[in-house]
């Protein structure tokens, strides 16, 4: 297991559309692990690959309860219902210094495929809801200051030129 380099905005990679992933292989099997390892780390609840720099349809989540952990590992995940609006304060370990409300769906299905090469259905609302529209929104190449308001996003635009960002 290792602790990843995490690549933050504007890296070239956050913007790339994702390639799905063909064979579920151990490189594979590994990368998820060490994705998890350093999401904890972070500490963060959702990590999709293109933030270590891999442009490919793979995120990790854990929207576990305090003290409670419940790591999800999702391959070529996709949003198959959404219904319902919801909306948080989001950051992102890949958009230090900044954390705002984005318009979310409220209930999500996701289908995707596990590490041992089962598809599967997940139904999902409110908070891990949120976190997974977040990390397939990064598989997109959709960093979560690409929906915010005009207004909010020259504000976000002009701290990052000045350097006054605050990463907490
Ligand atoms: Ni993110």
């Amino acid at each position: 297991m290792s602790i990843l380099h995490i690549d933050v905005y504007p890296a070239p990679v956050l913007k790339m559309k994702t390639e799905k992933i063909l064979n579920i292989d151990d490189n594979i099997r590994q990368l998820a692990e060490d994705m998890l390892e350093t999401m904890y780390k972070a500490p963060g609840v959702g990590l999709a690959a293109p933030q270590i720099g891999r442009s490919i349809s793979l995120v990790v989540a854990d929207p576990g309860e305090e003290g409670k952990t419940s790591p999800l590992i999702l391959i070529n995940p996709e949003i198959i219902t959404h219904e319902g609006e919801a909306c948080i304060t989001e950051g992102c370990l890949s958009v230090p210094g900044y954390t705002a409300e984005v318009p979310r769906h409220q209930k999500i299905v996701v289908k995707a495929y596990t590490l041992d090469e089962k598809e599967v259905k997940l139904t999902l609302e409110d908070f891990p809801a949120i976190i997974l529209q977040h990390e397939l929104d990064h598989l997109q190449g959709i960093l979560f200051i690409d929906r915010i308001s005009r207004l909010k996003r020259s504000i976000y635009d002009r701290k990052f030129k000045k350097g006054t960002l605050n990463p907490s």
